[in-house]
């Protein structure tokens, strides 16, 4: 037995369970704007598979078309082994059924109670009786923290609260792939501390697989045992790196290191340099082209 377990072991290229994501050089044109331009990466069972990127660089247009909300330009995207670019409505929803999905807004009802939100995909996907779905709404409540709550409506809880009913109606049908966009953002420390470590006991404990966006690198180097991320510049839309989190620690890109290490002065281009800024109060016109 080695001194210290290595938790990225089983996640290496070699040892991971079997592909139930396949990305295949996704390319996503909007008009004459190309968001994402030949994305490829697989997300094995088991994994937790962090994308990082900066702000617009694609990260929820990605995980949109994964989920197949949207339709790519060109380029494949397999769910558990079935093509789901072709695929109509009904058939997706079979799929869907399989995944809870975490916006990055929360998009929580709001003429609905905390309590019926939650509910809402359990009463959709299954035909379980009243009780029994005001049972499995207690629990997934109690699992963020938030029994007791469930008469409020959204209105009348914090941001960071709605961010936990979303989290918690993403987790109520138990699936076994979760996708969260920005679980952590708007929440406190010790909130953000309770929910990877939820994840991480979802994932390494019961056997889920997610993906998560995130900006938070505390938390992405919590929970990950796969990262990508995504380009921004002359790699727009492309992925700059991808491994485990030991590897993306180590990995020589100059604006890899200057994101995890949350730098101002670096290599990632930013839109409006100083000089910009003071010609667009001047009111003189910018090339964003350059
Ligand atoms: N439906 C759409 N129509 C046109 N452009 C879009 C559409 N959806 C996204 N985009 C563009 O795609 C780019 C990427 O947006 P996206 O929301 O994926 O970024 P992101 O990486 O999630 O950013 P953030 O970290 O700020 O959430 C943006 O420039 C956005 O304007
Ligand atoms: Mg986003």
């Amino acid at each position: 037995m080695p001194a210290t377990v290595d938790k990225t072991a089983s996640h290496t290229s070699k040892n991971r369970g079997e592909p139930i994501i396949e990305v295949t050089n996704l390319v996503r044109r909007f008009g004459d704007r190309t968001v994402l331009n030949g994305v490829t990466f697989k997300v094995h069972r088991g994994d937790t598979f962090v994308i990082m990127g900066g702000s617009g660089c694609g990260k929820s247009t990605l995980l949109r078309h994964i989920i197949g909300s949207l339709k790519p330009t060109s380029g494949s995207i397999k769910l558990f082994g079935k093509e789901i670019t072709k695929m109509e409505e009904r058939e997706l929803g079979v799929i869907r059924r399989r995944f809870g999905m975490l916006f990055q807004s929360g998009a929580l009802l709001q003429s609905l109670t905390v309590g019926e939100n939650v509910a809402l995909p359990i009463i959709e996907h299954s035909n379980v009786k009243p009780n029994i779905v005001d049972l499995m709404v207690k629990m997934k409540l109690e699992l963020v923290g938030l029994t007791g709550f469930e008469h409020l409506k959204p209105s009348e809880i914090s941001g960071g609260m709605k961010k936990r009913v979303a989290l918690a109606r993403a987790l109520a049908l138990d699936p076994e792939l979760l996708f969260s966009d920005e679980p952590t953002s708007g929440l406190d420390p010790v909130m953000t501390a309770v929910v990877d470590e939820l994840t991480v006991d979802l994932t390494r404990k019961l056997g889920m697989t997610a993906v998560v966006v995130t900006h938070d690198m505390t938390s992405a180097f919590r929970i990950a045992t796969r990262m990508v991320m995504l380009g921004t510049g002359d790699l727009r839309g492309k992925i700059l790196a991808e491994g485990t989190p030991e590897e993306i620690r180590r990995h020589p890109n100059p604006m890899l290191q200057q994101f995890i290490r949350g730098e101002a002065d670096g290599p990632i281009p930013l839109r409006l340099s100083e000089g910009d800024y003071l010609k667009t109060l001047l009111g003189e016109e910018i090339d964003y082209r350059k």
